[in-house]
């Protein structure tokens, strides 16, 4: 049974992802924040035995060498990182964003994906996939309508050091994602999303599973197209 390592899989996206990995007959290792109860947990429940659950806050170290030292010995097939969040207020200029918020969200989105990945890259098999959650919204070529300025910023950084693991792999064997999912209604995507969960997250799951078989990195849409970085 092929394994997958996602981290984030609480809930939004991330929890439809591991529902939609199962019924593929993926075994998925889901983490999430220690503390309360998730929709992972309940679908855990509801299929025993296809759902592991560990625990990860992305950005601290300590947890992440922790979760290295649980996961020893363990092969995945693919490894994806899909937290992410966005400052509390979207809408400021990226001059307007307090050097808090600055740090907080580059830590989140772009630094923290990069050591997840890093750290836990030696428990994927050599030409296993590994992925991150980008957006469309990291496209530097795409952004001509401005807003979310450094919810941008940090997908576009995240697109870059992207750009920069993958350069220092044999990307000859590895296949390297990073996702743009659509705009879709959850949390942090909101009401006014066009897409539903469902309409988005089958389709991103056929792209990872396609892509399991091309070596490289690609930054793809939730429909498979190329996006201009
Ligand atoms: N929805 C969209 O339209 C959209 C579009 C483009 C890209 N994305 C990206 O897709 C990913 C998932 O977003 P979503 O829409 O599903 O948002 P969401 O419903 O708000 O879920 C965010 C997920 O990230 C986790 N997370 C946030 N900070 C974390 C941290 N420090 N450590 C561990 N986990 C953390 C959350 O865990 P908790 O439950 O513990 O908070 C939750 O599982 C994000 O990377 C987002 O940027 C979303």
């Amino acid at each position: 049974m092929p394994t997958l390592l996602l981290i984030g899989a609480s809930r939004g996206l991330g929890h439809a992802m591991a529902a939609e990995f199962i019924t593929k007959g993926w075994h998925v290792v889901g983490t999430v924040r220690a503390g309360a109860r998730t929709p992972l947990h309940d679908l855990s429940d509801a299929h025993p035995g296809w759902i592991d659950i560990e625990t990860l806050d992305i950005t601290d170290s300590g947890q992440l060498h922790a979760l290295r030292q649980r996961l020893a010995g363990r092969v995945f097939d693919a490894l994806f990182v899909n937290a992410g969040t966005t400052n509390p207020d979207p809408t400021q200029t990226i001059g307007a964003v307090s050097t808090e918020d600055f740090v907080s969200l580059m830590i989140t989105n772009a630094l923290s994906p990069m050591r997840v990945l890093e750290t836990l890259a030696e428990c994927v098999r050599p030409d296993g996939l590994l992925g991150v959650m980008s957006s469309g919204q990291g496209s530097i070529a795409n952004n001509h309508a401005g807003q979310r300025e450094l919810y941008r910023g940090t997908k576009a950084a995240l697109n870059q050091f992207m750009r920069s693991f993958a350069a220092r792999q044999d990307s000859a064997r590895r296949p390297m994602l990073t996702m743009a999912p659509g705009w879709v209604r959850t949390e942090l995507g909101g009401d006014e999303a066009p897409l539903r969960i469902e309409d988005s997250i089958p389709s991103l799951v056929n792209v990872m599973l396609t892509k399991l078989g091309r070596p490289g990195l690609e930054y793809l849409d939730y429909q498979g197209r190329t996006v201009p970085w």
